[in-house]
């Protein structure tokens, strides 16, 4: 299996991937829909580089389905992708330039699980932060990635993650009680 950097065509796969991710945590009420719609549109103008302000902008690398009987030149079956962007900090001691990355959406398919592809796509996600100078990668680790992250070398960050939510407003999946439930934050 070889990773590849996706494109805007890979935008509906890239979200279906969050879906399955939302999924393993118990999903997402089907009264939300739409933010597959959103999700979709946003994917693909961010990995078109379609957004002001935005020099880098947001990355994903994929793995492809080699079962996939799509046609040549048709977007094509994910089996596995992450999403990743440069966040701009203030800068601080160790970091001049308060460049900042961070992983999100790391979804293998349920049938393609502890294979390998999401060692492989965290890795392309790495090299590119690398290639691109970034020295500190943040991302949630919700409780199935965790091993995985561990195992590439991250580590609790340096101070808890805290988040505040509107009155009202909806946890994601990995916050609420369930067999999903995050090992920290989500
Ligand atoms: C988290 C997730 C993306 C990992 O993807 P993956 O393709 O299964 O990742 P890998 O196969 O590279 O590694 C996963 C585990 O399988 C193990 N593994 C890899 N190849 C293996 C093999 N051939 N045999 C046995 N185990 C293997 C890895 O060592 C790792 O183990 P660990 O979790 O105990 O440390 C995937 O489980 C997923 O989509 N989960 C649901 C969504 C989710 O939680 N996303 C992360 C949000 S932060």
């Amino acid at each position: 299996m070889t990773v590849r950097r996706a494109t805007p065509a890979d935008a509906a796969e890239l979200t279906r991937l969050r879906a399955e991710m939302f999924a393993a945590y118990g999903g997402a009420d089907p009264d939300e829909g739409d933010w597959e719609v959103a999700c979709t549109r946003m994917l693909a103008e961010q990995l078109a580089g379609a957004v002001p302000g935005n020099p880098v902008g947001v990355v994903a690398f994929v793995v492809d389905d080699p079962d996939d009987p799509s046609l040549p030149g048709r977007p094509g079956r994910l089996l596995a992708g992450g999403v990743g962007w440069i966040e701009r900090h203030l800068p601080g001691p160790g970091n001049r330039t308060g460049a900042r990355g961070h992983i999100a959406s790391m979804s293998t398919v349920p049938g393609a699980r502890r294979q390998g592809l999401g060692r492989l796509v965290l890795r392309a996600l790495l090299d590119y932060f690398a290639y691109h100078g970034v020295s500190r990668v943040d991302l949630f680790a919700a409780r199935m990635g965790s091993g995985l992250y561990r195992s590439e070398g991250f580590q609790d960050a340096v101070a808890p993650a805290l988040s505040w939510y509107a009155p009202g407003a909806r946890l994601p999946p990995w916050r609420q009680p369930g067999p999903g439930t995050a090992e920290r934050a989500g």
